[in-house]
């Protein structure tokens, strides 16, 4: 398994110092696994815990108990080096690729720093890697100069997936990739994903409150409420199929 979670929680304490809130549990004895090639959907109403999955899973955000094992290796116990390759290996896409950029850097310089850290393409190489690299998610080469407010929301989203592969990731982990972008150019971005993922070669992760993007997306999907997987499945089966009431719903509402 390329990723294993167990048992995993992670409850956020509210409240300052002397006020002892009970607390969010946003993840509940969360566990799951995912292969390597797989396509993985985390679905869900906002709230649920997603994001804080996704997070755990990067190392972002600590847990509280469990374990989450990438590659094998327990990701709470890395050492420095490990941990050098795991942020490699593990590339994040958010929602707001504003904040994946530096607003001062070129597109281009941002993405060649990923060639820059893997090392393993000549200095003199990289912006040729860097327009080849821009090309495969659909933007003009000539872009890699602009930076990145004089991009559009669509083509900002682009540009993270390209700074996201320059690293040769084994796995993304999505969350909620196309929820910021104009419905028109949703479907763009999601057709780039898997067109992507067929000459990459990365499994994926990807969150989103939007069953009919994990149905068009993912092998398989997770379903959650309040912090707990409540349904998991063959995403075909489990959109004609849902298990519980809240699964039902789900599929209802999106269609
Ligand atoms: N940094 C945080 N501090 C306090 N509570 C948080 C934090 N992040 C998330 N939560 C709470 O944890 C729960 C799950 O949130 P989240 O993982 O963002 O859900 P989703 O992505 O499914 O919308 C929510 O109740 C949310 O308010
Ligand atoms: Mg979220």
């Amino acid at each position: 398994m390329l990723v294993a979670a167990r048992n995993l929680r992670k409850t956020f304490r509210s409240g300052g110092l002397f006020r002892r809130g009970a607390g969010v549990l946003a993840l509940d004895d969360v566990s799951f696994s995912l292969a390597e090639g797989e396509s993985l959907g985390v679905v869900g109403e906002s709230g649920s815990g997603k994001s804080t999955l996704l997070r755990t899973i990067l190392r972002l955000t600590p847990y509280d108990a469990g374990s989450v094992t990438f590659d094998g290796a327990e990701i709470a116990a890395m050492d420095r080096g490990a941990l050098r390759r795991f942020r490699q290996r593990v590339q994040p896409v958010f929602q707001n690729p504003y904040s994946t950029f530096n607003p001062r850097f070129s597109v281009g310089a941002s993405i060649a720093l990923g060639f820059e850290l893997l090392g393993n393409v000549d200095k003199a190489d990289i912006p040729g890697e860097v327009a080849r690299l821009l090309d495969d998610v659909g933007l003009d080469p000539d872009l890699a100069s602009a930076l990145p407010h004089q991009l559009s929301g669509g083509q900002r989203q682009r540009a993270a997936i390209a700074r996201a592969l320059a690293v040769k990731p084994d796995l993304l982990l999505l969350d909620e990739p196309t929820s910021a972008l104009d419905v028109s150019v949703q479907a763009q971005v999601l057709n780039l994903f898997k067109d992507l993922q067929g000459r990459y070669a990365f499994s994926l992760m990807l969150v989103t409150h939007d069953l009919p993007v994990v149905t068009f997306m993912c092998d398989n999907v997770l379903v959650m409420k309040s912090g707990a997987i409540v349904e998991r499945g063959e995403t075909g089966t489990l959109v004609r199929d849902p298990e519980s009431d809240y699964t039902r719903k789900l599929v209802s509402s999106a269609v």
